[in-house]
């Protein structure tokens, strides 16, 4: 796969930076630039990112999928905790972040793509199902239909028994969100984060307004 982005690295549309500088001068610039849609001025600490992995079944879970990697932060960790035979398919939208993805990790398979085609993406890859889709997306700052149509998309790849995760910079405020697509959500406390954040933890996709 080639990289996106110029041959200095540098991306046309964002003004000239340390390009090779600390993630979060990335996502600080990103977040500047597109607001709504990156939603956080920082990359997840580790410790938010270890707590979107704890207590997988590494021995059951044979595909998992990362929804807005962002610049990779729940990635390193799930490249790390992942077995070889387990496929991880990284998704993200920003050609930027998929350039840097790519840099980090040559082996893997980053997807420059748009959540709303989870589906497309895996039936490319002839995978029928994903075990877990971990999501780093802001999916409260997007319109409802189009959070609609994500949660609907990865419940459907996730089929009856899958798990979708969802990381947080507001701890709490969305567990009633959460609970109007899922019947089954939990919520973990993450203060090791800028801002502090957390996992809700979603399974049973049951929308209410369904
Ligand atoms: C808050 S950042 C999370 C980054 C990273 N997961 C972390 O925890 O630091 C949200 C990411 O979602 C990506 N994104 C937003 N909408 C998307 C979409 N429809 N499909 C794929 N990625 C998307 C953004 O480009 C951004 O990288």
């Amino acid at each position: 796969m080639t990289p996106a982005g110029g041959e200095n690295g540098h991306s046309p549309e964002l003004p000239p930076g340390p390009r090779r500088g600390p993630d979060w001068w990335l996502m600080l610039r990103k977040f500047l630039a597109h607001g709504r849609s990156i939603a956080s001025f920082s990359p997840s600490s580790r410790f938010l990112s270890r707590s979107m992995l704890r207590g997988i079944d590494w021995a059951r879970a044979k595909c998992v999928v990362e929804l807005g990697a962002g610049t990779g932060p729940v990635t390193k960790e799930l490249v790390r905790a992942a077995p070889p035979d387990t496929k991880l398919v990284i998704v993200e939208r920003d050609p930027d972040f998929c350039q840097l993805l790519r840099t980090k990790f040559p082996t893997h398979d980053i997807v420059e793509g748009d959540a709303c085609r989870l589906d497309e993406i895996l039936a490319e890859r002839k995978i029928a199902k994903a075990d877990h889709v971990i999501s780093g997306l802001p999916l409260p700052s997007f319109p409802a239909e189009v959070r609609d149509s994500i949660i609907r998309m990865a419940a459907r790849v996730l089929g009856p028994d899958g798990e979708f995760r969802q990381i947080t910079n507001m701890p709490w405020v969305y567990l009633k969100l959460y609970r109007t697509y899922f019947r089954d959500v939990s919520f973990r406390l993450v203060p090791l984060n800028l801002p502090p954040g957390g996992v809700y933890f979603c399974r049973g996709y049951e929308p209410a307004a369904a």
